[in-house]
């Protein structure tokens, strides 16, 4: 059997995101611009490809896998991808398959995800209300996202929503999505802003640090931390009143980069290390140039030897520039 994969900071390496495509259907406004380019398909890995670079890292010990994009539904032919990799669950070399989505295709793919083996979806909802949505998706359908998600939840998918916190757009609202998330027995994370990418305003405006957030809700709520965790970066408190979860992503003002477990993957095949950092590895030249996968483990494996401590975010009018170039949409978040 092979060494798991560990990074120069002894930090095991056992959840891997995989961005299907740069592509979405929205263009929310602290994501993208909204006259965003995309990659040329032609640039893009098969679905082959794809489902080849995902086994070779199962097979180095990854244990969770995250289909991301872009909007990884809107991908053709995607659930072929996400039933050939259901294999490794049955096979029980992976502990979870599972996607973060924006909802919008969710209602026509619900009942095929369960069937592949997802058993939970993370959907991106920043506000409950229309008009709202639409503003920060730039033209997105709030109802048809809600229909996503009563799809899932129908199917029997665990749903978690995921909202960034953003200063003067929905920090009013974020009592009403616990209440409503946790009606549905939804956990709901609140993410902290990234300065990845240009689009089209200043970060600053749009940055709400989770903190102030948190302590806006501990004089609503009653809060308690719990031990709770998923693969995932969230710290999570319970909420006595509804009985349910909050997580917090809090890259900024929490950084949680010492206990990271992940790596990523582009649809172009680059491995990019770290979020935050610009270092990244090609495995496609590797994938291609031989039939055999030992080139390719060996690409990973030298790639992991050189994974950097973390990210080194700061939203400050002063750093007018994200801080790395790309968006979370190649990233994968
Ligand atoms: P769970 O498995 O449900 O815990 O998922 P997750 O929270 O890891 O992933 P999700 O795709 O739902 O991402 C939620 C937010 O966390 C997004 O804004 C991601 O970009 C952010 N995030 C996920 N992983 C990392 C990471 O390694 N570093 C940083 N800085 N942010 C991350
Ligand atoms: N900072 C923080 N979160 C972001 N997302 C997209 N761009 C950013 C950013 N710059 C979120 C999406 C989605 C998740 C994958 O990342 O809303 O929930
Ligand atoms: Fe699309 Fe998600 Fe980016 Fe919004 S945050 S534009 S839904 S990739």
């Amino acid at each position: 059997t092979t060494a798991p994969l560990v990074d120069p900071f002894q930090r095991a390496i056992s959840y891997l995101r995989v961005s299907v495509t740069d592509r979405c259907d929205f263009r929310c406004v602290y994501c993208m611009s909204e006259h965003m380019t995309f990659l040329p398909k032609r640039d893009l890995l098969s679905l082959e490809e794809l489902d080849r670079l995902c086994s070779a890292f199962v097979r180095l010990g990854v244990r969770r896998l995250r289909l991301t994009g872009g909007e990884p539904l809107v991908r053709r032919d995607v659930m072929t991808l996400i039933r050939s990799l259901g294999r490794h669950l049955e096979s029980g070399a992976l502990d979870e398959l599972t996607l973060t989505t924006n909802g919008s295709q969710l209602a026509r793919y619900a009942a095929d995800l369960t069937a592949a083996g997802v058993r939970r979806v993370n959907v991106s909802l920043d506000t409950l209300d229309p008009a709202k949505f639409k503003a920060v998706t730039r033209w997105g359908d709030l109802a048809q996202v809600q229909g996503g998600i009563d799809a899932a939840l129908a199917a029997g998918l665990d749903v978690k929503i995921n909202a960034v916190a953003l200063r003067g757009v929905n920090e009013d609202e974020i009592p009403a999505m616990i209440d409503w998330a946790h009606a549905r027995g939804m956990d709901l994370s609140l993410i902290e802003t990234m300065p990845l990418g240009d689009i089209d305003g200043d970060r600053t405006d749009q940055y709400l640090p989770l903190s102030l957030v948190r302590a806006r809700l501990a004089q609503r709520f009653t809060l308690n931390d719990i031990p709770y965790r998923t693969g995932g970066p969230a710290r999570y408190v319970s909420v006595a009143e509804t009985g349910g979860r909050i997580g917090f992503i809090t890259p900024m003002t929490h950084n949680f980069c010492e206990s990271c477990n992940r790596v990523r993957v582009t649809c172009t095949g680059t491995l990019y290390m770290c979020l935050g950092q610009d270092d990244a590895a090609d495995l496609r030249a590797p994938l291609r140039g031989s039939d055999s996968d030992d080139r390719l483990e060996e690409a990973i494996r030298d790639a992991i030897a050189r994974k950097p401590k973390g990210h080194d975010f700061i939203i400050d009018r002063r750093n007018a520039k994200p801080a790395v170039a790309r968006h979370m949409s190649t990233t994968g978040g």
